[in-house]
């Protein structure tokens, strides 16, 4: 059992980031040593996990005064509502501050749980054990947490970070393709940003990350995690340098919102699409060359991903995209604040390609010439 692990630091925290294949019994040794107040702890499932591990973690930490809780996770369970109905059940069970929450699940249980444990007496330990590939390697990564409005996803929220991120590969074996596909969408987006040298590892073995060999899935995890504190070290609280990590984010939220969320497709599928248009505006723009998209158009051809910006090959439909491209967080005035890509590793800083709707439809007619 071997534990790979990565230190988060800031001016005012540090913890650590586990990673393993089968390491999650380890929890109760690690809860002792990193909150050895802590008397009582709420345990918040995602009812999608099996029910093995739920019996398994409940069981090694049964010495505790456990009050276990359960969430069937979607974006319309990711609101105030919910985080009342756990601030109230912390209440009730008379939680203080040196006590602890465990969040098992995926981004949208620990976004919320994460939120949770932020407010409830300003702050209470948090732990978060992400089982979803795309929480491992995103969500649970970065002190980003909160739940979403009415006015839109994930505009309530805070940055705070957890004691401890456990991320076991053994919870993701029952994950479906779909999920392990918007997790992939990260890693792989971490590598184009960041890491030229990943993004080659990465065209030899993403088959065996959806093939799910714990080795490679470990590295990549590793891998992906550390780039995004890379970004979030320079900028914890997102006022620039932190925005490049939404490449491809501007056109897939655009995508999301047009699509109302369903499930036709993910969050990961539209993060594919979008970094496809962002790197085919890079290139209009002569931020990169053709050379670059087509070894990212490679990577999702040997992987079965093309289906994923197939819809959104003609201008036409990049078009109607537009009306919801506007409400993007990162635009501070009336143009569109876009990431482009330089080369596979480096991308444009945030705020120096801001598009005009105008132009933006003009530079759209050009994405057939890619
Ligand atoms: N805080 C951040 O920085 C950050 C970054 C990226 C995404 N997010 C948020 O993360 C959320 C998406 O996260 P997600 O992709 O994990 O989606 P999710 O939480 O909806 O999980 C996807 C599905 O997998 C199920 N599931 C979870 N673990 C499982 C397991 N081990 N086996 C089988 N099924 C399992 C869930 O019940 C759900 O049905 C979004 O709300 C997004 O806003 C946050």
């Amino acid at each position: 059992m071997k534990i790979h692990q990565i230190k988060f630091k800031n001016q005012n925290q540090t913890y650590s980031i586990l990673i393993g294949n089968n390491i999650f019994k380890i929890l109760p040794a690690k809860i002792k040593s990193i909150c050895p107040k802590t008397k009582k702890i709420a345990l918040i499932f995602d009812k999608n996990l099996p029910a093995k591990y739920k019996k398994s973690l409940s069981n090694n930490l049964k010495k505790y005064d456990l009050t276990i809780l359960n969430l069937n996770p979607n974006e319309k369970m990711k609101s105030l509502k919910s985080v009342n109905y756990f601030l109230d059940k912390l209440f009730s069970k008379n939680f203080n501050r040196s006590d602890l929450v465990i969040g098992v699940g995926g981004g949208i249980l620990g976004d919320l749980t994460g939120f949770v444990a932020s407010i409830f007496k300003r702050g209470i330990n948090f732990i978060s054990l992400p089982t979803t590939l795309l929480s491992q390697v995103d969500a649970a990564i970065g002190g980003k947490t909160g739940v979403n409005s009415a006015y839109g996803k994930n505009l309530i929220g805070s940055f705070s970070q957890p004691k401890l991120v456990l991320s076991d590969t053994c919870f993701l074996k029952s994950l479906k393709k779909k999920e392990m596909v918007c997790g992939y969408a990260e890693i792989l987006k971490h590598a184009v940003i960041k890491d030229k040298i990943f993004f080659n590892w990465l065209y030899k073995n993403t088959k065996y990350i959806f093939s799910q060999d714990s080795k490679k899935l470990i590295y990549a995890i590793k891998k992906s995690c550390k780039i995004k504190l890379l970004f979030v070290n320079k900028d914890t609280n997102e006022k620039n340098y932190r925005m490049i990590l939404n490449f491809g984010h501007t056109f897939a939220h655009a995508i999301e919102v047009k699509n109302k969320y369903s499930k036709k497709i993910t969050h990961g599928e539209a993060v594919l699409a979008g970094m496809i248009l962002a790197t085919k505006l890079s290139i209009i723009k002569k931020a990169c060359d053709q050379k670059t998209l087509n070894d990212l158009l490679k990577i999702y051809k040997m992987n079965k991903l093309n289906y994923t910006f197939e819809n959104y090959s003609s201008p036409k439909e990049i078009i109607k995209l537009i009306p919801y491209l506007k409400n993007d967080k990162k635009n501070i005035d009336e143009k569109i604040n876009f990431i482009l890509l330089n080369k596979i590793g480096k991308t444009s800083l945030p705020n120096k390609n801001k598009i005009s709707i105008k132009k933006l439809k003009k530079l759209i007619k050009f994405f057939t010439r890619c």
